[in-house]
């Protein structure tokens, strides 16, 4: 019986939920506050962003299945020591090669599915992120719990029992007087004011577009369920490392993720493609990059060591986190509806998430539902 990982002296899986909590909600901040802080001319394009995170996730899953491979071949003496790791970097060593021949495996093809959808989610996710309040957004995209759910029935024929159902029935409620209400709030796209009279920067009105917002956060939900549920179908059905599975992820969204900016139009700028790609790249751009970078390795720990009851939890908890910190940093206005809303959706994830008396057996590799 193998014994439950841990980091610092404390269980991986709780580490794991406590970090993915934290980073749920700083990055539906900080992405935020990187959309709204400056006029759409001097934005930075949310497709570099998606590309870069994708370039930085696939390098370090790479570090980390060359970390892992590395000790295979040798005595526990020699493990992970400085000069090991330097060699297992050089092409030429087994763990290199070994790792190269997993990611390059005949049955790697089965990961450009999730990453197209990743990257599709990823890209929706600044569309939504930029026209929505940041607690509207928290709540909204509470909506995959539902959409993952389905496709779990769907594609991997899961049983949810009725108080699942019924939990589902209130999510589906409760994000629904929230969207109600916050696009109803405002019949025009609503104005936020960034900044103020006594900052160095002028005083910048950001248009905000709710039903744009709720558009791309509904679409956002379903990929997010079919990706998620596709992944854990790939990982179940094969023994290669969790690893080894983000990098040919991250492999396979290159293509997607720098299509769009192949396309962009550029005409109005003499710039080349690396420099038109980190323009207007500043600090929060950087800052929204590293955390989504974080989320992503984040959820793979979530998906190998926890369950679905962690990841559910993880982003109950982000909500009220985000709440908290929109009503302190972005003025959020809390109306009763939304309070209602909000609460009937964190009541329906606790619901959903409690341990079931006398389930059958529900064998989860992954943190799906
Ligand atoms: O919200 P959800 O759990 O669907 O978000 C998953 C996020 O984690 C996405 O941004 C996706 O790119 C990332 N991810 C990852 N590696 C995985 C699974 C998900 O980077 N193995």
């Amino acid at each position: 019986v193998s014994k439950d990982p841990t980091f610092c002296g404390m269980p991986l899986k709780y580490v794991s939920l406590v970090t993915l909590a934290v980073q749920n909600a700083s990055l539906s901040i900080v992405m935020h506050y990187s959309r709204v802080s400056t006029p759409p001319h001097l934005s930075y394009s949310p497709a570099s962003a998606v590309l870069l995170g994708e370039i930085i996730k696939g390098t370090i899953s790479f570090l980390i299945a060359l970390w892992k491979a590395q000790d295979a071949d040798r005595p526990l003496s020699s493990r992970r020591s400085f000069c090991s790791i330097i060699y297992a970097l050089a092409p030429w060593s087994a763990p290199f090669r070994q790792v190269c021949s997993e990611i390059f495996s005949t049955d790697c093809w089965k990961l450009s599915i999730p990453a197209l959808l990743y990257v599709v989610q990823n890209s929706l996710q600044f569309v939504a992120i930029g026209n929505l309040p940041v607690a509207s957004f928290q709540v909204a995209y509470q909506m995959k719990i539902l959409t993952t759910a389905a496709f779990s029935v769907l594609l991997l024929r899961r049983k949810l029992s009725s108080t699942k159902w019924l939990s589902l029935f209130f999510l589906a409620i409760g994000v629904g007087i929230v969207q109600v209400q916050t696009s109803t709030s405002s019949t025009s796209p609503r104005e936020i004011r960034v900044g103020s009279a006594h900052d160095a920067a002028p005083l910048h009105v950001h248009i905000m577009s709710p039903l744009k917002g709720f558009g791309a956060v509904t679409a956002a939900c379903f990929t997010s369920g079919l990706a998620g549920v596709y992944f854990e179908m790939v990982l179940k059905n094969s023994k290669a490392d969790l690893w080894v599975r983000n990098v040919q992820l991250s492999l396979f969204s290159l293509l997607p993720a720098i299509a769009p900016i192949l396309y962009a139009p550029r005409y109005y700028t003499s710039d080349g493609l690396i420099s038109f790609m980190f323009r207007n790249f500043g600090g929060w751009a950087w800052a929204t990059v590293v955390i989504q970078v974080i989320g992503g390795l984040i959820t793979a720990v979530v998906i190998k060591y926890s369950d679905n009851i962690l990841k559910g939890f993880a982003t109950s908890i982000s909500i009220i986190l985000s709440f908290l910190s929109s009503v302190v940093l972005f003025d959020f206005h809390v109306t009763l509806s939304f309070v209602i809303g909000a609460s009937t959706v964190l009541a329906a994830t606790a619901m959903y998430n409690q341990p079931p008396l006398k389930e059958p057996h529900i064998a989860m590799s992954s943190g799906c539902i």
